[in-house]
């Protein structure tokens, strides 16, 4: 596998749990969709991938490979991996772009890094890249400032940013949520495009379950920084096993039921299955659950019956 998060477990410093203990593999290839809504732990998962945790987070437990490689020891080999091999488009591109360089600067920086190649040479072999984005061609574009762009255009140039070394992975958190549905459309379109010709191998991460189950082959259900369950999207879509799961998927059908209460803050998250307060079907054994592990489709993911469930 070329991305192994082992047992991952995210850690405030006064001890509390943020995430995990957390399990999946990425290939070149696949295509899996991390699903969890505001507050889970998806982008401190990926902040924890390239090294970039916020302060007062650390991780606690559990192991981060890449092409062999421990992410989550210093190392040489880690830092040609990150941002070549696996690449990353950021939630938000303002704040992950710096404004004081132009877009030719920031689009050729990585390639000055991994491939030593001059400005001239990066934009050269990216040109054809660039234009397929549907950017503008031309330097008066790449003389411009990120503020100077639309969103869409933020987003594609963070795009071509995290393509710009020929990553084998990507890893994408929320890139289209602040995009209109056209713009959004064709942005799923290119990266899907791109993973059947490059062989590129994605994790999309999103809140948004109809999205997910149309772009991913395989999907994980975060909630409460715990993998709920993880399987092949058919699959998980037709029979979840998981209240929460279940839930989701009549959301997505437009059937919701009614539910009260909001994800708890972290420090108030019960022993067990952190469903636990929004769940309809909580009996004691809850407590006792653990997070799912191993591979896509192992194992019942809650002991409460699930047959009353109408999905079809
Ligand atoms: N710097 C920090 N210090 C302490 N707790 C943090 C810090 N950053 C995030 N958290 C907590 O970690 C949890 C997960 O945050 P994260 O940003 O990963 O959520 P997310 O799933 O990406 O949400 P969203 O969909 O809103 O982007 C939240 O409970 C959040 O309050
Ligand atoms: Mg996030």
């Amino acid at each position: 596998m070329s991305l192994r998060i082992d047992d991952l477990i995210l850690q405030r410093v006064d001890g509390v749990r943020l995430l995990g203990p957390l399990s999946l593999s990425l290939a070149p290839g696949d295509r899996l969709g991390l699903l969890g809504e505001s507050g889970s732990g998806k982008s401190l998962l990926i902040q924890a991938l390239f090294g970039v945790l916020p302060p007062g987070v650390a991780q606690s437990d559990g192991a981060i490979t890449a092409f062999g490689i421990p992410l989550d020891s210093p190392g040489a080999g880690r830092d040609a991996i990150r941002g070549a091999r696996l690449a990353w488009v950021p939630q938000d591109p303002l704040q992950a772009l710096n404004p004081l360089l132009t877009l030719g600067e920031l689009l050729t920086l990585l390639p000055g890094i991994h491939r030593k190649e001059s400005h001239r040479e990066a934009l050269a072999r990216l040109a054809p890249l660039i234009a397929r984005l549907g950017l503008p061609p031309g330097l008066a574009f790449l003389d411009r400032f990120p503020h100077q762009l639309s969103g869409g255009q933020r987003q594609r140039l963070c795009l071509a940013m995290a393509l710009s070394c020929d990553p084998d992975l990507l890893v994408l958190d929320e890139p289209t949520t602040a995009l209109d549905p056209l713009v959004q459309r064709s942005f799923l379109e290119l990266v899907l495009e791109l993973q059947r010709e490059r062989g590129l191998g994605f994790l999309w991460i999103t809140h948004d379950l109809a999205l997910a189950s149309l772009i991913c082959d395989r999907l994980l259900v975060l909630y409460g920084g715990s993998s709920m369950e993880a399987g092949l999207t058919g699959a998980l879509l037709s029979t979840p096993r998981h209240p929460y799961t279940a839930r989701l998927v009549e959301a997505a059908r437009r059937q919701p039921s009614a539910e009260s209460g909001f994800l708890p803050a972290p420090e108030d998250r019960p022993e067990g299955c952190p469903y636990q307060p929004r769940c309809s079907r909580v009996q004691s054994s809850c407590s006792n659950w653990a997070p799912w592990k191993g591979s896509a489709g192992e194992g019942l993911r809650c002991d409460a019956p699930l047959e009353g469930v109408s999905l079809t």
